[in-house]
């Protein structure tokens, strides 16, 4: 039975959240203790579905998990590793898309890998031609089949010359995680440089890889025997920590956002600032807030690091509803991240999503009848509403929304946010939201 969340909106939010370590660095960083031959370390593991997602995985493969109580801190031991069987793997299937990067780990350590059909954010198509593609040029031999895909390779993966169709972060970790063990030398050009990327390099360079980073999107990888296992501290949600900014700004509220990293937010906090939100940047994470008065409208583009991030554009949106004019958004990463402002229009919002590219930044979606360029024009008055959340940033936008708006609104589907936001209505309630948790009928918390 889902749970349902009733928001009573028009509430600042005021106080302090932490943010946990980052979702897009945790599932792959426990992926990556496959591949040494000791137990490696975690630590600052957010509660969220994924990190318990991989955890299963790992299980089925023999991996031997335990977490410390008290700290959450992740010890994993891949030293009794064993082939799982598929039916258990795709018990799985569709839950997460991170089961794609056990294939380079499971080729090293069994010489095969299985996934199951991947699941993740309803964001677009999300393909994973790209990582087949980079495995076959491994040595992998790809079967598809109806229940999942099988990777075999039976010489073992030898190191390879890539140049990426696009800097994808999936694509780049796949070939971390391949190449680190492969015979000889990997280059791969066009790579992804997000900070999680980073570290995942940082990890793996403890583990014993040898990984070079160049200019241009250039990653070299001498591939070696053996690794060893890891002792590490996962970077900070950067994206959970640009949401709770949103939300300071859409309710007119004042966050302190715990262990945000001002180095990881650089694009974010210049956008910030132009629309009109104040932050402060303390030793231990950013206070950010609405100073008062109008917000400015923008013209937005959504790009790979080091630009303004995919995951930060839908709840920045709900800010751009507030601002007095019309802002310009240009989606260059999904080609379908706009399916969300439906429900900011039967809030009051006021946004028309367009095909055309509304903006300068090279895109793969133009003249393809993608909706992925956006027009909001404010300030407007949001009112409460019934909302199925779509998907996890979508689904965060449209609870910030409901904070900001007269009236009450019903909220369903809120385990997808959990997917990548730890205690979400415990954070929230902590700041002064006033809302309630209902499962069964049943009211648990307020
Ligand atoms: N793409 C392909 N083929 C592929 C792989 C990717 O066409 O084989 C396309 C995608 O469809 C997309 C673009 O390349 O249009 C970029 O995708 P990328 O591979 O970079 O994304 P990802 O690795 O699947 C991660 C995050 C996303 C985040 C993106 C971009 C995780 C688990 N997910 O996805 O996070 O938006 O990078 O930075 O790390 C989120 O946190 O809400 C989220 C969706």
């Amino acid at each position: 039975m889902g749970k349902i969340l009733t928001i009573h909106g028009g509430v600042p939010l005021k106080g302090t959240v932490r943010v946990g370590g980052a979702k897009n660095l945790v599932p792959k960083a426990m992926v990556a203790s496959l591949l040494g031959n000791t137990p490696s370390v975690l630590r600052n593991v957010p509660e969220i579905k994924d990190v318990s997602v991989v955890r299963s995985l790992l299980e089925l493969h023999g991996v031997n998990v335990t977490q410390d109580p008290q700290t959450g801190d992740l010890t994993m031991d891949p030293t009794d590793a064993k082939s799982a069987s598929n039916r258990a793997i795709d018990a799985h299937a569709g839950d997460s898309r991170i089961p794609i990067l056990f294939c380079g780990p499971l080729i090293h350590s069994l010489g095969q890998a299985f996934i199951p059909d991947l699941g993740g954010c309803r964001i677009g198509d999300r393909p994973i031609d790209f990582h087949l593609d980079v495995l076959r040029e491994f040595g992998a031999v790809v079967h598809k089949g109806e229940d999942g895909i099988r990777i075999s390779a039976p010489q073992g993966l030898s190191g390879a010359k890539l140049d990426l169709p696009y800097p994808s972060v999936g694509t780049t970790e796949q070939v971390l995680l391949s190449a680190v063990r492969a015979r000889g030398v990997t280059e791969v050009r066009n790579a992804a440089i997000e900070p999680e990327i980073l570290d995942l390099i940082a990890l793996l360079q403890k583990m014993g890889a040898i990984i070079s980073v160049h200019r241009d999107r250039i990653i070299r990888i001498q591939g070696v025997d053996e690794l060893q296992g890891y002792d590490h501290t996962a970077l900070p949600d950067r994206n959970e920590a640009a949401s709770w900014a949103s939300a300071a700004l859409v309710t007119k509220g004042d966050i302190f956002v715990e262990d945000a990293q001002q180095r990881d937010l650089t694009a974010f906090l210049h956008v910030y600032r132009q629309i009109g939100g104040e932050f402060e940047v303390k030793h231990n994470g950013i206070r950010f807030y609405h100073p008062g008065g109008e917000l400015n409208p923008l013209i937005l583009e959504t790009d790979v690091h080091p630009g303004f991030m995919t995951d930060w554009q839908q709840p920045l949106v709900v800010a751009l509803t507030q601002a007095s004019g019309v802002s310009v958004i240009h989606e260059t990463v999904y080609e379908n991240r706009f399916g969300f402002t439906e429900a900011l229009q039967r809030m009051g919002a006021t946004v028309q999503v367009h095909v055309d590219c509304l903006g300068s930044t090279p895109c793969r979606f133009g003249h393809r009848n993608f909706k992925h360029s956006a027009v909001v024009m404010g300030p407007v008055d949001l009112r409460g509403t019934d909302v199925d959340i779509p998907d996890l940033r979508g689904g965060f936008s449209h609870l910030i929304a409901a904070l900001a708006a007269e009236g009450t609104s019903t909220v369903t589907g809120i385990e997808i946010i959990n997917r990548g936001y730890e205690h979400f209505t415990e954070k929230l309630i902590s700041l002064g939201a006033n809302v309630e948790l209902h499962e069964a009928g049943v009211k648990v918390g307020s």
